[in-house]
Parts: structure tokens; sequence; C-alpha cells
């Protein structure tokens, strides 16, 4: 069968309207990750995967995901009709979980999966073992394991190299296992983009070994709640924070807190539908505008690299803000008016 893809890629580069003006910023866009198929930029790695040369003839897909891999892997293993099973973290956010499942996977939640390092290295010892001789190829987005597939994933850096004002001067980039940094700063490789990376603080492997500066990757307990970006040990790192001090960027520590009110300021000052691996760049941003590491009217971009509808549980708290109101129809005109500002006091 032709693997043609879903439809990845392309996505949209949109000027802020408010949070740029808020931190001073004149020329601050997003890069929105979160209109690919499946919700994530995941898909522009998944695809390139499975159309890779060796893949033509496979029998199915063996994978580990923190969500989002497992989510494109699902919808692009329904398309090509190859069956596909899914190592998961047991804590996995709801709306990653049923789309893997509603598009057809098989998906196995193993506890202490990304978070214990002997668990999760016998993980991808037996995935990596059942798949050798029976025509099963294993999926992880990692230049470690899936070197062709990530380089699918170069084109994000060449859109914003590609950009009609021209690139960028600062992106900011969300890190997990670090593979996301390498291929955005390969793609913008021919232009003097400084390329930045934001990890959370329960999280900091490719960040804290920045600070430290003696270039090592330290293996750590993770104790973020940010889906996505908990990978404890050296997946990418090493080769994020190599490129990263090739770059010139800079490391962020934000905390989860800091996450989830980057999330809300995308979702009420920005329209835009974020998970909160999606809104970590704009945190790191925050951070860096305070500490006035951006100017005035440098072009600045923070990826938006998830949907929303992800992780309906740090949604539900952006929302518990703004209840809704159930009354009956007599009441209606009132109401609106209250809101209005034209209530009757
Ligand atoms: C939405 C989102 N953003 C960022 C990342 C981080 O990517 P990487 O693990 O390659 O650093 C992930 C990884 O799963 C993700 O799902």
């Amino acid at each position: 069968m032709l693997r043609t893809g879903m439809g990845e890629g392309n996505t949209p580069l949109i000027p802020s309207t408010r949070i740029g003006p808020e931190l001073g910023l004149h020329n601050l866009w997003f890069k929105l990750e979160n209109t690919n198929p499946s919700g994530s930029y995941k898909d522009r790695f998944v695809t390139a995967e499975l159309a890779r040369p060796g893949n033509e003839g496979i029998r199915g897909c063996l994978a580990t995901s923190s969500g989002n891999t497992g989510s494109s892997l699902a919808a692009c293993c329904a398309r090509y009709q190859l069956p596909c099973t899914i190592v998961v973290n047991h804590q996995v956010p709801e709306g990653k979980l049923i789309q893997m499942k509603a598009h057809g996977a098989n998906v196995i939640r193993v506890e202490g999966f990304a978070e214990s390092p002997a668990t999760t290295s016998a993980v991808f010892d037996t995935l990596g073992r059942l798949s050798t001789g029976r025509h099963l190829t294993l999926v992880v987005s990692a230049y470690r394991y899936c070197p062709v597939g990530m380089a699918g994933v170069e084109s994000l850096g060449r859109e914003l190299a590609a950009a009609s004002d021209g690139p960028p001067s600062h992106v900011f980039v969300p890190v997990g296992g670090g593979g996301l940094y390498c291929a955005v700063t390969r793609g913008l490789a021919s232009t003097p983009a400084r390329v930045h990376a934001v990890q959370p603080h329960g999280c900091s492997t490719v960040a804290a070994a920045f600070k430290r500066g003696d270039g090592e990757i330290r293996p750590v307990e993770s104790t973020t709640r940010i889906s996505g970006l908990a990978v404890p040990f050296d997946i990418d790192a090493s080769r994020a924070l190599k490129l990263l001090c090739q770059n010139g960027g800079q490391a962020f520590e934000v905390s989860d807190d800091e996450i989830f009110k980057a999330q809300r300021a995308l979702l009420q000052l920005e329209g835009i539908f974020a998970e909160p691996a999606g809104a970590t760049a704009l945190a790191g941003l925050a951070t860096a505008a305070a500490r006035r590491l951006v100017s005035r009217d440098e072009k600045v971009v923070c990826l938006v690299t998830g949907s929303g509808f992800k992780d309906p549980g740090s949604l539900a708290t952006a929302a518990a803000r703004h209840p809704d109101q159930l009354i009956p129809e007599a009441c209606l005109e009132r109401v609106i008016l209250e809101q209005l500002g034209e209530g009757s006091i």
C-alpha cells in the first residue's frame, strides 16, 4: 500500500494578539502543531517512519509512547491496515488513551514504565526482541531508535526557516526526551535562529546539565505532571545538549504551575487549544522575557506541540473558573444582561 501520510505538516504560524504585548514583545508568533491530524507534531514523525525504506513489508508495529506518538501511530496504522501494540505509562492522560483505543490500537499500560530506569529498559529490551524476525517494526520517537522518522520532524524547522518575513531570531521548544529539540534545530541549521530548550523543573535532564556545564546527562526521579515531558534519562538528551551548546540557545526550567498558567494564557488570551506540554515553550519564553533575554522587535516563535483535547484534566481546571449555569427560560434575558454588565443591582 502506498503510504501517503495523513495531511500532516505545513501547520499555521500565527501572530500573537495579546500575550506578546503583555510580555513587551512585538513580534511573537505561535507555530500550531496542535493542528496536525492527530493533534500533535508526532504525525510528522510517524508518517515518515512508516514510509521509510525497510518498512514496506511489515506486518505491524510495536511502540512505546507517553501518548502522542501512540495516538498518531494508532491513526496511521488504522489508515494503513496495520495492527499496533503501544506500551504506555500508567499515568497517560485520558484524552491520549481514548484516542489510541478509538483508532483500534492495542494499548498496554506498564507500571513504572518511563519512571523506573530498570523497568523502562526491560520494556525496550522486550519490544526490541519481539520485533526482531517477526516483520514488526519498533516505533519510538527518538533519533536513538528511529532516525528516519525523526528526520521527518525536521520539516517543522524548515517551515520556520522558510517564512516569508524571514526566519525567527528565537524559537522556544519543549523538551522531554530531546528528539524534538534536535529535529527543530537541524531544520533551522541554515539560519541564525537561536533555539531554546524548555523543561519542567520536575524532569530536568538537558536544562540541569546545561546549567552545571559538565556536558553530562544524569538520570532524575521525575516528579513532573506534564505528560510528554517526563523522560527521566538519556534517550536523545545528550544529542539535544550538544546541539543546544553549538546553537547558542539557552535552557530554561519552569515549574508545572508556570506551564499550567501558560496553558490558560493560550486558551484565554490567544484562543489556542493546547495541552500542557504544548504550552511549555511559552512558559519558557515568559521566563526569558522577564530576564530580558529577548528584545522587543526580535521575531520569536513558540511551538504549540499538542492539542488541548489530549489532557481533559488540565482543561477542567481552566474551565472551572468559568462555570456554566442551568436556568429556566424566564430568567434568560436577565442573566444575559447581567453578563453584559447591564443587570439591575
Ligand atoms: C506535545 C509534546 N510536546 C513535546 C514533546 C517532547 O518531545 P521530545 O520527547 O522529543 O523532547 C512531546 C513528547 O512526547 C509531546 O508529546
